[in-house]
Formats: C-alpha cells, sequence, structure tokens
C-alpha cells in the first residue's frame, strides 16, 4: 500500500494523514473485494524494514494498526471475515498482541473472506522463520522440500497470490511474500494508495483476466 507520504505531503501534511487515509482505502477495498467475489486480500501494512522509518512515524503507524483492529473488529466479525496477521510478533507490543490473538480467535471460524494484515512482516523473515521451525522439529535434509516450507508460513492455509498490485508506481516487490508470489501476477498501479478505489480494484481485475498464466509450462502445446 505505497503513496501514503506523497499523498500527505502533495497536502501539506505529516505522513500520519496518509496513512489515516489509507485506512480508509483498505475499508473501500475490503468491500469491492466482497463485491466483487475475491476471497482473500493481503494488504501489506509494515514491513520488517519499516522500523528504521522515523519514530514518531512509527509510533503513529502502531496507534493506529491498534485503534483500527479495535474499531473495526466487531464489523469485520458481522461480515463474516476472517482475520489474520502475518508477520513477527515478537517484536510487537504486548498491547498489540492482544488485539491481533483477540482479532484472530474471535474471527477464526468465519468463511465469508479473508483479511491478512502484514505486519512486522518480511517475506526472507517467513521462510527464515519456517526453516527455524522445521530444524526446531529436527528435519532430516530429506524432509525439507518445498511442501514442508509451505506448511510453516505464518498462515499456512492460505492460497498464493494470484494478483499482486503494488501502488503509487513503483515497481519492486519489496520483501512482500517473496515465497507465495513466484507465479502471482503482478500489476503496478499509478494511483497513490489513499486514492485507490473500487474501479482501480476493478481495473486490476480486468487486468488480470486478460493475462494467460502459464505457470512455467507450455499449455498451448497440450491442445494443439
Ligand atoms: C505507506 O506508504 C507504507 C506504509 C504503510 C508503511 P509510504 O509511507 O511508503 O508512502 P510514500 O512512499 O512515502 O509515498
Ligand atoms: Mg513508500
Amino acid at each position: 500500500m505505497d503513496g501514503n507520504g506523497r499523498w500527505a505531503r502533495q497536502r501539506g501534511h505529516p505522513a500520519s494523514f496518509g496513512h489515516r487515509a489509507g485506512v480508509r482505502a483498505i475499508k473501500r477495498v475490503l468491500q469491492g473485494c466482497e463485491d466483487l467475489g475475491v476471497k482473500v486480500l493481503s494488504v501489506y501494512a509494515f514491513s520488517t524494514e519499516n522500523w528504521t522509518r522515523p519514530r514518531a512515524e512509527v509510533r503513529a503507524l502502531m496507534r493506529l494498526f491498534h485503534e483500527t483492529m479495535q474499531r473495526e473488529i466487531d464489523e469485520m466479525h458481522r461480515r463474516g471475515v476472517r482475520i489474520v496477521v502475518s508477520g513477527r510478533r515478537d517484536e510487537l507490543s504486548s498491547k498489540m498482541r492482544e488485539r491481533i490473538d483477540e482479532a484472530m480467535e474471535r474471527t477464526a471460524r468465519n468463511t465469508g473472506g479473508v483479511l491478512n494484515v502484514c505486519l512486522n512482516y518480511g517475506g526472507r523473515a517467513e521462510i527464515v522463520d519456517a526453516v527455524r521451525k522445521l530444524i526446531e522439529e529436527g528435519a532430516s535434509a530429506g524432509e525439507v522440500d518445498e511442501a514442508a516450507i509451505t506448511a510453516r508460513l505464518y498462515v499456512p492455509d492460505l492460497p498464493e497470490p494470484d494478483l499482486i498490485i503494488r501502488t503509487a508506481g513503483e515497481s519492486r516487490v519489496s520483501n512482500f511474500l517473496l515465497w507465495q508470489s513466484a507465479y502471482s501476477e503482478m500489476l503496478v498501479s499509478e494511483t497513490l494508495w489513499p486514492d485507490f478505489d473500487v474501479p482501480d480494484l476493478k481495473a486490476a481485475i480486468a487486468d488480470f483476466g486478460a493475462r494467460v498464466r502459464k505457470f512455467g509450462g507450455r499449455p498451448e502445446a497440450a491442445t494443439g
């Protein structure tokens, strides 16, 4: 969800103003996903690298996550959304961890759709953490395969993303879902995240729908 800072700066405000507008964009996009039949939405809220931002911004972001989770949980639950949070927990405050656990436990049996909030998330960290679990379990070299790593990701039952949308015109992966995105379609949108709305989502899905996915194969050969 890139572009919050630029959006705020264009309006003469600090980045935190843009982050607040970014939360409103998540709500719109989540509703759009529900209406369009998208079952899983992952949002990259805070990366393992974002701690290097100015302290005031990090603090404002953490406060915003906490506040938003507290405020939105009832409605999410009522709408049948299952909330999951991906990322390293131990570096988050105990208050935040409590909120996360509460949200995940309360919504665990919901089947209306999944909102995966990537918070203190890094794709490399996730792979490292999966390998650590394997070692802790005493896995032998022969037992380490792709399925074994997939089964030890933060939320193992989530499907791999079909489409990854990167906003604000940036064309980088930035450590997002590295393992899961091996065959994801990428789309770069010029829209700054706080401006991202249902028409942008619809345009992205239409673009995705027009692509031919081969997963490394040559499916056209099979049909002649
Ligand atoms: C949102 O956008 C990123 C986070 C939620 C941490 P940025 O804050 O990176 O926006 P720009 O790149 O400064 O415009
Ligand atoms: Mg940015």
